[in-house]
């Protein structure tokens, strides 16, 4: 009897020419057909089974498991057919799940058939079987983390090799590690699609994506890594989401750059590593470190969840019942603006007496207690240079003093990045 698992994959490009080398160690596992956009692109792998029709994978009555290593929105409806057809799902797609998963799961439920998708949120680190079982446990109050490969690359090079934003763009896009059109990375969609799942499952409730306050890293100049080296601190892109006020229902979500103190151990991932910690009850604190994307970590993880379908696959019933997904009402999502934070400033203002004062002034006007306030040296202009570094307080307090000392035309608040 032949019991192999048969597979179909929607997408040859890096994971998914990496899922293909890879499976070719499994001789219970065959690939049936690999659907691409464009039939004539050269490849690594030698595919014969090759089509340009993703819903003849769907609808393929000799296919166990679709993999779905496309990417982007467009492969929405063939998925649904897909999980009509009775298919498992196994993708890496964070958009797709970010964005339309609620569905894609209610339709699973009702068909019977199983997602897949340890290789959407942290590429080769294992994270949602971890959080779906051994963590099983808990109940969590914080997910964090450096979701993004490609802006700690950035990051880690401005900040070791003292150069400016662009020129570590362009290094990165010369390694691969960034797109032509970075945007999705450096904007922080990327990393905004991986909190949302992880809050997803970590919280168990929906999360509505457009109500996750996202802010990218292209404002962070060279000037903002060296005074927060000098001052103790890291600069990273920071994905988190955590309980509001202790009340589990509420959430505060978002991404956005943060000075991390140099004794927390989020502050040593470099490069394109990527790292999420999570805080629960009894577990405390746990953190999971690893290769956040690339060709063959990506695989490892889909790969990983092939073989855990194909260990389940003769059962008619709920496969792997604690993958799948429980809940269905959505979070309470806090707006920023609610929020309290710590927050470093790096402020132009004019280069007479009393500047310093002034800021002071404003800030005990919206009770914002300064940690730290002090002049660099005079920029090529002339003009001083604040840095301010607060105490806790309101985000809505903190744009309103902002707003106040900006009044007086020579003083700009050139940055605002929230410490962690
Ligand atoms: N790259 C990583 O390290 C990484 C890590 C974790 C997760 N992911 C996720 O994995 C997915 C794939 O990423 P990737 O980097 O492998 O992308 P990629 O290199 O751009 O490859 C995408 C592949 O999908 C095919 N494709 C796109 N739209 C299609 C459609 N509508 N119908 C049929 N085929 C289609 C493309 O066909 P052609 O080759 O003919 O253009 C290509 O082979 C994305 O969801 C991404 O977010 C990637």
């Amino acid at each position: 009897m032949n019991n192999k698992l048969k597979i179909g994959i929607i997408g040859l490009g890096t994971v998914g020419q990496g899922v293909y080398k890879v499976l070719k160690n499994f001789d219970d596992i065959e690939i049936v057909s690999c659907a691409v956009k464009n039939l004539n692109k050269k490849r690594e792998v030698e595919v014969n089974n090759l089509t340009d029709d993703v819903m003849s994978i769907a609808k393929n009555p000799d296919v166990d498991v679709v993999v779905e290593v496309a990417g982007g929105i467009g492969v929405f409806d063939a998925l649904k057919e897909a999980i009509k057809n009775g298919k498992h799902i196994v993708t890496a797609n964070k958009e797709l799940l970010a964005r339309h998963g609620a569905e894609l799961f209610d339709l699973a439920k009702k068909y019977n058939t199983a997602i897949l998708y340890e290789a959407a949120v942290a590429g080769g680190i294992p994270i949602i079987l971890p959080i779906k079982t051994s963590l099983a446990a808990n109940k969590f109050s914080k997910v964090a983390g450096i979701l993004n490969g490609t802006t700690n690359y950035i990051l880690t090079k401005m900040e070791e090799e003292n150069l400016s934003y662009e020129d570590c763009l362009a290094k990165a896009q010369k390694l691969g590690y960034a797109e032509t059109d970075p945007t999705g990375d450096v904007e922080g969609f990327d990393a905004m699609y991986k909190i949302a799942i992880l809050a997803n499952i970590v919280f168990d409730k929906r999360i509505d994506v457009n109500k996750i306050y996202r802010e990218g890293i292209t404002k962070i100049s060279a000037q903002d890594i060296k005074i927060a080296d000098e001052l103790g601190y890291k600069i990273k892109l920071i994905a988190q989401a955590k309980t509001f006020n202790d009340d589990e229902n509420t959430l505060d979500i978002r991404v956005h750059p943060m000075l991390v103190d140099k004794n927390n151990s989020i502050s040593d991932i470099r490069n394109a590593t990527n790292a999420v910690m999570l805080n629960g009850f009894p577990v405390d604190k746990v953190m999971f470190v690893g290769p956040g994307a690339g060709e063959f970590p990506t695989a490892s993880s889909v790969v990983g969840d092939i073989l855990a379908i194909k260990a389940e696959n003769h059962r008619k019933d709920d496969v792997l019942p604690m993958m799948g997904c429980k809940h269905e009402s959505y979070a309470n999502q806090i707006s920023i603006e609610e929020t309290k934070n710590c927050y470093y400033l790096r402020i132009k203002a004019d280069n007479t007496p009393g500047e310093i004062g002034k800021i002071g002034t404003a800030c005990g006007e919206y009770k914002i207690n300064l940690s730290c306030i002090i002049q660099r040296e005079l920029d090529t202009k002339g003009d001083a240079t604040i840095i301010v570094i607060t105490e806790k307080c309101l985000e809505k307090d903190m744009n309103s003093m902002i707003t106040s000392i900006e009044k007086d035309s020579k003083t700009k608040v050139l940055n605002k990045i929230r410490v962690m």
